[in-house]
């Protein structure tokens, strides 16, 4: 079993995708260990993207992300961080494989509807970023 942290961010919030996003993890078979939607303060956005924080788009992103309510998901499951990117799909949806989240729901790679963690480290470091432990399910 592997946790990994899953967004939906504030272009998918705003379009009213939450629920079809949950109901597709259900569907797969991961649990829902953690859930809120909250807006994201300035700094846990440059937290949570410090690994571009010298990227030419690092500005914008950090607009777009803290512009508007997100929804948080802690997700558990096997293979959940490859599973769930795999479900997301490529980065810039014009890559992503069809059916996928990104190919499905998004144009741009600026607005591409959800995050995903990248790596264990990047879950642990994500998770406990958004969530205090007691909000997790054991
Ligand atoms: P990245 O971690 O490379 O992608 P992913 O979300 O698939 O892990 O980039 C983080 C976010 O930054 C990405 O989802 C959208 C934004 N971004 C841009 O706006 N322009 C870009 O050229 C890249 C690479 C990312
Ligand atoms: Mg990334």
């Amino acid at each position: 079993m592997e946790r990994t942290f899953a967004m939906i961010k504030p272009d998918g919030v705003r379009r009213g995708l939450t629920p079809e996003i949950l109901a597709r993890i259900q569907r797969k078979g991961y649990r829902v260990v953690g859930l809120k939607q909250m807006v994201i303060s300035r700094e846990v956005a440059e937290t949570h993207y410090g690994e571009h924080r010298e990227r030419p788009f690092f500005g914008e992103l950090v607009e777009f992300i803290t512009g508007g309510p997100v929804v948080a998901i802690a997700l558990e499951g096997n293979d959940a961080i490859t599973g769930w990117r795999a479900m997301m799909g490529a980065t810039n949806p014009a890559n992503a494989a069809p059916g996928s989240i990104r190919a499905d729901f998004a144009t741009t790679t600026g607005e591409n509807v959800t995050h995903g963690s990248d790596s264990p480290e990047s879950a642990e470091r994500e998770l406990g970023l958004f969530f205090a432990e007691g909000e997790l399910l054991k």
